[in-house]
């Protein structure tokens, strides 16, 4: 007889990344619980799309959080649940240290309490700061330009001293930027606000917003645009498979970049949508918006050699095909 597979909890599991790992680990034959407060995830994906179980709630409700450990047999957590708004976090630093930081160690003290020792915690290369050298690698200084890296450097600390006093392994995944969009359709990017590129960008193809802002076009860099690293949501929620598995076979405390190493520009992104989508995409030049780096590429040798990490869809013309799908599916019948 085939042994029953540990239980997973993902918080956030009903937002973008989130749920793409639930997905992933489905398909990898896990149980899975989902918690997330529904503020910015989405109800109908979890009862259309992922079916797993489902605990309303957030992760500054400790009560919740100990019912949920007595209720089921948690074998590690994945930690998702987070507010992203870069620019939100510098007006509303309460609302990021709150929930991002509060949240986060409610939920540490509640799985120590339960004797849970496994944690896959969602970082982001935000943590870097600006660069000191290109390619990012994990040993790179952290010091943050904002309130949301700071919020996710906080939990990386608070990770590695739990990690030192109660013996609490995690698995921190720096991300550089998530997109794209389940190949078969069922899950895409659907923020609201949304303020990321690739889907205003395809919200412009469609027609739902009249044309794209280039925020910047006097940075040092070949086309003077700025340059990111885009990586595939369904490699970030094989990634995550990966980090899980490894710290359920004992693997130590370690931190990982998730990007593909190369960099595209924002006008190349564009580029890339138009050919895609073969849409008309009307572009509009604007002033820089604050606290964006020139340039942010990362290296994931250590994911790849550690963790056997290969993404599937490193090629941006995938990642943005994919996210197209979604669009059109997800919003088509209102442009
Ligand atoms: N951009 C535009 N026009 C837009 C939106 C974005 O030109 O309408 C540009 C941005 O200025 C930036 C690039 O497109 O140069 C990518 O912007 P995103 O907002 O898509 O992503 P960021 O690189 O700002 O943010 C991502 C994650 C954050 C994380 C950050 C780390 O989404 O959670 O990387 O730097 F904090």
């Amino acid at each position: 007889m085939s042994q029953p597979q540990p239980t997973i909890l993902v918080t956030g599991g009903a937002g973008y990344i989130g749920s793409h790992t639930v997905l992933a680990l489905k398909d990898a034959g896990y149980n899975v619980v989902v918690l997330d407060n529904l503020i910015y995830g989405h109800r109908d994906l979890l009862e259309k799309v992922l079916q797993v179980e489902f605990v309303m709630g957030d992760t500054t409700d400790r009560t919740l959080l100990d019912r949920l450990f007595q209720t089921y047999d948690i074998a590690a957590v994945m930690h998702f649940a987070a507010y992203i708004f870069v620019g939100e976090s510098v007006t509303d630093p309460a609302k990021y240290y709150r929930n991002n930081v509060t949240g986060t160690l409610t939920l540490l003290e509640a799985m120590h309490d339960a004797s849970v020792d496994k944690f896959v915690f969602s970082s982001t290369c935000a943590t870097y700061g600006i660069p000191q050298f290109m390619p990012l690698t994990e040993d790179h200084p952290q010091n943050p330009i904002n309130p949301y890296g700071y919020s996710k450097l906080f939990v990386e600390q608070m990770l590695s001293d739990f990690d030192t006093a109660y013996d609490l392994k995690s698995v921190r995944f720096r991300y550089f930027n998530a997109a794209g969009a389940d190949p078969q359709g069922r899950l895409g990017e659907d923020h609201n606000p949304e303020t990321h590129l690739i889907p205003l960008v395809l919200q412009a193809a469609l027609g739902i917003r009249k044309s794209i802002s280039i925020f910047g076009t006097d940075y040092d860099t070949p086309d003077g645009t700025c340059v990111r690293d885009y990586i595939h949501v369904c490699d970030l929620a094989q990634a995550h498979v990966l980090g899980l598995k490894y710290l359920l076979k004992g693997g130590k405390s370690q931190a990982f970049n998730l990007g593909n190493g190369n960099g595209f520009s924002v006008k190349e992104v564009i580029e890339v949508a138009r050919a895609v989508t073969e849409c008309e995409i009307r572009v509009e030049l604007s002033e820089r918006r604050a606290g964006d780096t020139p340039v942010l590429v990362g290296s994931s040798e250590k994911a790849r050699r550690v963790l056997g990490w290969q993404p599937q869809y490193a090629d941006l013309r995938d990642i943005v095909a994919h996210a197209w799908q979604w669009h059109q599916t997800r919003h088509g019948s209102r442009s």
